[in-house]
């Protein structure tokens, strides 16, 4: 029997579907980025949203499945991520895995979108790249942080996740697309900061590492938001939308813009080191030591949070799971591959599976 699960990915801004054997081996991952869309709204436009994922999701699954070599008589299982995201772009995907479900008579598996990106580190490429299938049962620490969800989880299996920390204001992907804009750089803004960064002094300011509470593992990042905007326009004369601000972002030289990105990137990846080792502490302390860290989510493509992570993880004596930066950002891989879990345990959903924009873990 085969066991290729076909993926699809609509949450947000990405039309994403993929073929994965085994729940690991990627045979075939396409993404349909929106990027050029949203790029003069400085954000997200939900409703052009899901009209794009409506025009490409039909040609993103048809070269998926040339990519795979495959045809849909070859597959086994029909994935979606169908919760948490923006409901008007789930329910494209989710409509779709339905028909395809419903046409061909196969399963259908509703995934969370932010438990998958915790999965993305097990995928790859190759047949032949070893599998370590036991690392999927141990007591691990996984940390998701992208543009919509700062949330951290205890778990000793993939598709049972505690929750046990979130931001309590904003996710730090938003952090850094906030703070590319104040510094006149694009979006998506992760990349353009960790760019800017490396040519920056990381100690130039002396940006806030808010911790909360002494035992809290929520984060907040507006914070730091907010001080970066006072670090790039100076003090506000004014209260909120009538502010206005001494300088501009233009105001600043070159190495004053890569010194404030510099600030901000290490302000908040000490941040979330410095939580992860606090719940790793607290894990130590109740007597049940964490064994793995696993990190998800397009801000663990950023190239020095990977640094001070396995740093981090080196010091502590932690298996680490990284995804490959192609597996950081939203993709449907890691749709298709959590839900084999799921599949070869006979856990299926049936033509009822919502769409659900918001969901607690
Ligand atoms: O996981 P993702 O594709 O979408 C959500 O589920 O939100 O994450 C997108 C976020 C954006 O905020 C983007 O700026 C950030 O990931 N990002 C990065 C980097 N690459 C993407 N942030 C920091 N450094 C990067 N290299
Ligand atoms: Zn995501």
């Amino acid at each position: 029997m085969s066991d290729l699960i076909l993926g699809l990915e609509t949450s947000c801004d990405e039309t994403a579907a993929s073929v994965v054997a085994q729940g690991v081996q990627v045979l075939s991952h396409v993404v349909a980025s929106q990027y050029a869309l949203h790029e003069a709204f400085l954000g997200v436009v939900p409703e052009i949203a899901s009209r794009a994922h409506v025009q490409h999701l039909t040609p993103v699954v048809e070269k998926a499945l040339a990519e795979a070599g495959v045809d849909l008589s070859q597959i086994a299982g029909i994935a979606v991520g169908n919760r948490p995201g923006l409901i008007g772009s789930l329910i494209v995907g989710v409509s779709a895995a339905k028909a395809l479900s419903w046409s061909l008579g196969l399963p259908l598996i509703g995934v969370d979108h932010v438990q998958a990106h915790l999965y993305a580190c097990e995928l790859r490429e190759r047949e032949d790249e070893a599998v370590d299938a036991a690392a999927l049962s141990r007591a691990s620490l996984g940390l998701v942080i992208s543009g919509g969800h700062t949330s951290l989880y205890r778990f000793t299996d993939p598709t049972e996740l505690t929750l046990i920390g979130r931001t309590i204001d904003d996710a730090i992907g938003e952090a850094f697309d906030k703070a590319a804009v104040m510094l006149g750089l694009g979006h998506p803004g992760g990349p353009a900061i960790d760019q800017l960064a490396e040519r920056g002094d990381p100690e130039a300011i002396a940006f806030p590492r808010s911790l909360l509470d002494p035992d809290s593992l929520d984060f907040s990042f507006s914070g730091l938001k907010t001080a970066v905007l006072y670090a790039v326009r100076g003090q506000p004369q004014g209260r909120g939308k009538n502010a206005t601000f001494e300088r501009s972002h233009e105001d600043l030289s070159d190495q004053q813009r890569a010194d404030v990105a510099a600030s901000f990137q290490a302000a908040a990846v000490q941040t979330i080191v410095l939580k992860l080792e606090r719940a790793v502490k607290q894990a130590r302390e109740a007597g049940e030591p964490v064994q793995r860290l696993v990190l998800g989510g397009g801000v663990s493509a950023n190239r020095a949070l990977r640094q001070e992570v396995q740093q981090f993880a080196d010091r502590e004596g932690l298996q680490l799971g990284l995804p490959q930066m192609t597996y950081c950002v939203d993709n449907a891989a890691m749709i298709a591959g959590l839900a084999w879990h799921r599949f070869h345990i006979g856990r299926y959903d049936d033509l009822s599976l919502p769409a659900v924009a918001t969901t607690r873990v």
